[in-house]
């Protein structure tokens, strides 16, 4: 790609978007946090796949503050926009939004955004439970992204399994115009998922952060072994203490659950998924995978 443009504001963005509405372009969205990996990148390949040579890809990169909770990540969270700006042209990227602050939300007292996108179904368990505000920022971002870059289609990554699935109830519930595509998860050679938070990892806590892709695995083997379903209660106590087992590794939650509603299930089958959180030092990785 010659020219790939790089876009900060919210009326140069949907502008543009608007021109590529009217002139009948298909647009594929991206949206990210930035200080993008293979993960990413495998996205854009997506989304290039999905709107052709002829189509526009966008990708956004914005660390949105709403999805953090006041006492996580968000003022550590890694930057480095120089670096994404290559990845992003090396990939064939058309526009990168990066909106620069008071573009996405509005700003000033009395007069900041008020307006949120809440799903109150999905968003409860897992990730909600556990970060009670998480979602409320997710989907009021994503929402607003839509109506910046006017998609017909955007990429998530099955990496974030719950996010990709509140996001697609919102676009039904809202009926949003836009189709939501999920792509599998990017691994390391030792199974663990490609995440920009890799890298709070001091050296060991690196080695020790497979655990999660070792429980996903364990849980994998004891279902294709075993005959019939396994005790939800049983599998969680393994899984529980292979996590102990790894020091300076502790677990958030680990959940059994349908695919495809994320209702928890009674026992554990073939087909179930399963979804965990562990916390190695400082650092809060997830993960899931079908069983
Ligand atoms: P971020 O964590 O930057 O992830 C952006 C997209 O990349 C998400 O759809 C995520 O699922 C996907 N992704 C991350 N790691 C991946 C991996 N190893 N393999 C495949 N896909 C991967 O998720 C967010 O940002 C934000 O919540 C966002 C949707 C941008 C809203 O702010």
């Amino acid at each position: 790609m010659l020219c790939m443009r790089w876009i900060e504001t919210a009326a140069a963005m949907q502008g543009l978007a608007l021109r590529w509405r009217r002139s009948g372009c298909k647009v594929a969205l991206v949206p990210t946090m930035g200080y993008l990996h293979a993960g990413h990148l495998s996205l854009i390949r997506r989304a290039r796949k999905l709107v052709g040579l002829r189509g526009k890809v966008v990708v956004s990169i914005y660390v949105n503050p709403t999805q953090f909770g006041p006492e996580e990540d968000l003022a550590r969270y890694p930057r480095d926009l120089a670096r994404d700006r290559r990845l992003c042209r090396a990939a064939g990227v058309d526009v990168v939004f990066a909106p620069v602050d008071g573009e996405v939300y509005f700003l000033g007292t009395n007069s900041e955004s008020s307006t949120y996108v809440v799903e109150e179904r999905l968003s409860r368990g897992m990730e909600g439970a556990s970060r009670p505000t998480h979602f409320r920022g997710v989907t009021t971002v994503v929402a607003i992204l839509f109506q910046l870059v006017l998609p017909e289609v955007s990429v998530f990554g099955a990496k974030d399994y719950q996010q990709a699935a509140v996001v697609r109830r919102m676009v039904r519930d809202l009926h949003m115009p836009v189709r939501v595509e999920v792509a599998p998860t990017v691994r390391e050679r030792d199974g663990l998922a490609l995440s920009s938070r890799n890298r709070y990892l001091t050296v060991s806590e690196r080695q020790q952060a497979v655990v999660l892709w070792q429980a996903i695995q364990h849980a994998r083997g004891r279902v294709r072994t075993g005959a019939g379903g396994i005790p939800v209660e049983r599998l969680k106590g393994e899984l529980r203490r292979m996590v102990a087992r790894c020091p300076g590794a502790r677990l958030d939650y680990v959940a059994f659950f349908d695919g495809r509603t994320l209702e928890p299930v009674a026992e554990v089958k073939r087909g179930a998924h399963l979804a965990l959180a562990v916390w190695v030092g400082k650092t809060r990785l997830i993960d899931n995978g079908r069983l």
